[in-house]
């Protein structure tokens, strides 16, 4: 069942793209048109939305960190993202015109389910983004976008990540569709570059591997690792760092590299390995030129610099002293191929040691206690 892949998260990663792919089908058509009849909500109450409020945990909550930059983007609406296990207790503000969208790749993690029961007895709708037909989170929810990820087997979650953003994505340009908020000729486009995002994740896995493998094999002993990414690269970041805990037992944290010099830059001594989610240059200049300065800042200091960036980044060849490339994208796109390295990095720092990828102590694939 492992289809010849030695495990199932090597296996599940390799289904990255086609699970994005899956997740695009039937839901647009050729004239950037998106279609989600399966979303049973009225259209006027979506349109009536005033707040959208993201919840998960774990790896879902940061494909809803990625969700809120984008759906706040193109919808110009208030996009909240909160672990599930906190909004639930703590008396969040909702009301009618309140969306909650409740993000999980099982269905049934009870922290999400209980939090989606509150959210529905407060009188707010819950639209649910799962991966699994007919789990308890999506029988509750008043509406379903189903991830088309494939089951997911190991317990460190991979293609669900990608599965999740892009169905956020189509969410976020659904609304931006029915609210008027953006112009069809931009939903088309972002509609494009989705479509080509598959083959884009592909290229990495393609060509990337051996660079990957190799520095696992560099940095398997390494005691401990910071992550920093900014605007969507914070989320993948914190991702990238979540992976390499969950399997690898390596302390690592994830930062947004703009609190750098607010702190985590105090942990930084010679030879640290300081991993960076670095922005296109084309488009938002000024983000990647703070990642250039944060990323100069540490190697200063003397880390070890691992880049996550965009083909022939001038600027990263000059600091990082390993890179793994991903192709030209979107900003807004970059998390579905900047998370893919970074899953491939923690399965063979996790190899290396020794460890089973699929099954990390201590965890279990959907947590179904509170
Ligand atoms: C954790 C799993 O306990 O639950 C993670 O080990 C997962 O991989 C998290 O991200 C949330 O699970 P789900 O099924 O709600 O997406």
């Amino acid at each position: 069942e492992k289809g010849g892949w030695d495990s199932f998260m090597d296996k599940e990663i390799h289904e990255d793209p086609a699970a994005v792919q899956r997740t695009l089908i039937g839901r647009m058509d050729d004239d950037g048109h998106i279609n989600l009849d399966e979303v049973r909500i009225d259209e006027h109450e979506l349109k009536s939305i005033d707040k959208i409020i993201v919840i998960g945990c774990g790896t879902a909550s940061y494909a809803g960190m990625v969700a809120k930059y984008a759906i706040e983007h193109w919808v110009r609406i208030p996009v909240e993202i909160e672990l599930a296990h906190e909004f639930r207790y703590r008396d969040p503000i909702l009301t009618p015109r309140t969306l909650v969208v409740a993000i999980s790749q099982s269905g049934e993690t009870m922290d999400t389910l209980m939090a989606l029961r509150h959210a529905r007895e407060q009188g707010s709708k819950v639209l649910a983004i799962c991966n699994t037909q007919g789990a308890s989170i999506a029988r509750e929810a008043d509406a379903v976008l189903y991830t088309q990820a494939g089951p997911e087997v190991a317990v460190a979650s991979t293609k669900a990540f990608v599965a999740q953003i892009t169905a956020a994505y189509v969410l976020g340009l659904y609304l931006a569709q029915l609210k008027g908020a953006v112009y069809r000729d931009e939903i088309h486009s972002t509609l494009a570059s989705l479509k080509d995002m598959p083959a884009k994740i592909q290229w990495v896995l393609d060509t990337q591997a051996a660079a990957i493998e190799q520095a696992a094999r560099e940095l398997a002993d390494s005691k401990s690792f910071l992550f920093l990414g900014r605007h969507v690269g914070y989320p993948v970041a914190m991702e990238g760092a979540l992976k390499l805990k969950e399997i690898a037992y390596t302390f690592t944290e994830g930062f947004a590299a703009g609190e750098l010099k607010h702190g985590p830059i105090a942990l930084v001594e010679p030879g640290e390995p300081v991993v960076f989610i670095v922005p296109p240059k084309r488009g938002r200049d000024v983000l990647h030129a703070k990642v250039i300065s944060g990323i100069e800042e540490v190697k200063a200091r003397g880390a070890t610099i691992i880049a996550v960036a965009e083909e022939n980044d001038p600027d990263v060849k000059r600091y990082a002293d390993i890179v793994f490339w991903r192709p030209a994208c979107p900003t807004l796109m970059s998390p579905l191929v900047d998370v893919v390295p970074l899953q491939l990095f923690a399965m063979d720092v996790a190899k290396q040691k020794g460890y089973d990828v699929d099954k990390p102590r201590n965890l279990a694939k959907s947590v179904t206690v509170e």
